[in-house]
């Protein structure tokens, strides 16, 4: 059994309220149990956070280090365009992630065409909206079942 930990940054509580056309009608509590049921299905233990704080976020990064967290699946939402800490957070603790986006950031404005960690994640789900997340674990659990 694997420990996988989804965290999800700024504004992404407002799933289902937040501009529906860009982000879909459910709630970030509705694609937690969804995944939740997956990663059990697979065995797999899931644990969530979701921070509008820069500072939780890297603190819980942090915590990886010793708490044996095996992938991490992030939603960094705008922190991806601005947040060298929590990169560099990312890099201190090595713990694998793949990045998500919700939105296709590159039919949106330009800021949102960089992000500080799309190069060094395993690999970057964008635009497939809340199905984002639930590819995002399909592909850690084929991960997970390689390496052991
Ligand atoms: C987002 C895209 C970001 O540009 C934006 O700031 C978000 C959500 C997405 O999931 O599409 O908050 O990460």
């Amino acid at each position: 059994m694997a420990k996988i930990l989804v965290l999800n940054g700024p504004n992404l509580n407002m799933l289902a309220k937040r501009e529906p056309g860009l982000y879909g009608s459910l709630t970030l509590d509705q694609i937690i149990a969804n995944l939740e049921a997956k990663a059990k299905q697979a065995g797999h233990e899931l644990e969530t956070l979701q921070s509008n704080s820069e500072q939780v976020l890297i603190e819980r990064i942090h915590a990886c280090y010793d708490q044996a967290i095996d992938f991490i699946i992030f939603n960094p939402a705008s922190f991806s365009h601005t947040s060298i800490g929590l990169r560099d957070a990312l890099l201190a603790v090595g713990t694998p992630f793949i990045e998500v986006h919700i939105s296709n950031v590159y039919q949106r404005e330009a800021f949102r065409h960089h992000s500080y960690f799309s190069d060094i994640a395993q690999g970057v789900i964008i635009g497939l909206g809340p199905l984002g997340y639930e590819v995002a674990l399909y592909a850690v659990i084929q991960k997970l079942s390689a390496r052991t």
